[in-house]
């Protein structure tokens, strides 16, 4: 799909989100957030934001919208992914040059200041409509283009239906308990006893990026229970691209990206959640209290898999979090995970799809592992697993 196409190519050239992240922050919010330090220069300079860390009507120039300005700097650039996406446009279509060191994010583009007014539209219409719930985004109409239609093509009134999920799941009739359908897919890896004592585990293997664009690294997972998780691709044969890392250490979150400017970023907010729930699902035996409330959906299908949908949700200071679990029917193991992390003007996905489970001491462990976002998709093969190895701590913190 063109959206697709153009969105590889950047994560093929190394513009992933974190080096958006990081250049956004160089230019307009340079005076609120540290200064890119030259390499080599000591770490102190480099320091993330703190936690909390200014709100984007603070940290950049320009960001007036009511629902915007009181995001923190990493959701608010969250939420213009999924503006992009919604449209099918990449960030350059309203602020041009995005992707070189000419852009100039602050210049209001006629885009730009249409997209200004939509979000306030959005916020009108689902206060006004719907008590404030999140019922309308950007995506209700955009659809991935930036001019809706308004009028069903005939071709597609007698196509195939129409298959596109809904993020939140409704309950389905007769279904399972989700603690049923939990505790089966524990006893599939491997069962409660065995998992309750794996307390760490390392996967290493090679990325192989997607449709042949974006891979040839190495890659490591290392968790360590009950929730951090670390993750690290390098490119040996190509050094230029630099390490990158998603890290977690049970409280705090960063991702350090491959070419950035600022060579590390803290994500506050939302994501945090998105990275916490990672960290506590890489242990099965805690899935089941990872969320506060569960809800069993209808049975779908996934590929030629028919599978139960569970969906997980909890409550937290960015909004309502949620994350969908589809379990095969057949084997109980878990083949997709959507998470989605909270934004005023549409939910931020993140999907990953394992599949090839093998067993290792016991347990058993997905060894192929797909994951999709926004801003790039890439696919994971695992070479080895190792369980129980001493992990250092400082792994997990600020890469
Ligand atoms: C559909 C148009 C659109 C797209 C696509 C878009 N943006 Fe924006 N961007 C905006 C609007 C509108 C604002 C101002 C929001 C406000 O005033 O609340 C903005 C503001 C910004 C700012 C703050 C600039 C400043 O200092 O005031 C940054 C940084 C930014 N966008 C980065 C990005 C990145 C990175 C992407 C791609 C992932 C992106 N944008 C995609 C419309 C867009
Ligand atoms: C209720 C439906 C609806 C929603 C929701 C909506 N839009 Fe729109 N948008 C439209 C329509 C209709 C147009 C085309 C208007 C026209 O042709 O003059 C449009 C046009 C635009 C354009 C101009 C495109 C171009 O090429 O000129 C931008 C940019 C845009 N919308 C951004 C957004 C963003 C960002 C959001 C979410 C915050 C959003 N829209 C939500 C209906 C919607």
């Amino acid at each position: 799909m063109k959206i697709w196409s153009k969105r590889l190519i950047l994560s093929a050239t190394g513009v992933t989100a974190g080096w958006l992240m990081s250049n956004a922050l160089t230019g307009p919010a340079a005076a609120q957030t540290p200064a890119p330090a030259a390499k080599g220069a000591p770490t102190q300079a480099t320091a993330a934001p703190a936690a909390k860390g200014p709100t984007a009507g603070e940290a950049f120039k320009n960001v007036t919208t009511a629902s915007l300005k009181v995001l923190t700097v990493s959701d608010f650039l969250g939420a213009m992914g999924v503006m992009a996406a919604a449209l099918g446009y990449d960030c350059a279509d309203c602020h041009p040059g995005a992707g070189s060191d000419k852009v100039d994010w602050v210049f209001d583009t006629p885009k730009k200041k249409t997209a200004r007014k939509m979000v306030d539209m959005v916020a009108t219409i689902n206060r006004t409509n719907f008590g404030g719930a999140q019922m309308v985004t950007c995506f209700t109409c955009h659809h991935g283009r930036d001019l809706p239609v308004t009028t069903i093509a005939l071709d597609t009134l007698y196509g195939p239906p129409n298959e596109e999920k809904r993020d939140i799941i409704v309950r389905g009739e007769g279904q399972p308990s989700a603690d049923s359908i939990i505790d089966k897919y524990v006893a599939a890896v491997g069962g409660a006893q065995k998992w309750a004592g794996i307390k760490s585990w390392i996967a290493t293997g090679t990325s192989l990026g997607y449709e042949g664009l974006g891979g040839g690294g190495t890659f490591t997972i290392a968790a360590q229970a009950p929730d951090k998780r670390v993750t690290q691709i390098q490119f040996k044969d190509h050094p230029e691209r630099g390490d990158s890392t998603r890290a977690y250490n049970g409280t705090s979150g960063w991702i350090k990206s491959p070419r950035g400017l600022v060579p590390e970023y803290e994500f506050t907010g939302s994501e945090l959640e998105g990275m916490h729930t990672d960290a506590l699902t890489s242990f099965p035996n805690q899935l089941k209290t990872a969320f506060r409330n569960w809800t069993v959906g209808q049975n779908d299908v996934i590929g030629d898999k028919e599978v139960y949908v569970l969906q997980g949700r909890n409550q937290t200071a960015s909004g309502m979090f949620y994350a969908t679990f589809y379990f095969d029917t057949k084997t109980n193991l878990l083949v997709r995970e959507v998470r989605f992390s909270a934004s005023p003007i549409g939910r931020i996905p993140t999907q990953m799809d394992f599949s090839d489970y093998r067993d290792v001491q016991g347990v058993k462990f997905p060894f192929k592992y797909q994951f999709s976002w926004l801003d790039g998709r890439d696919q994971f093969q695992i070479s080895d697993v190792k369980v129980n190895v001493s992990i250092d701590a400082a792994k997990f913190g600020k890469p």
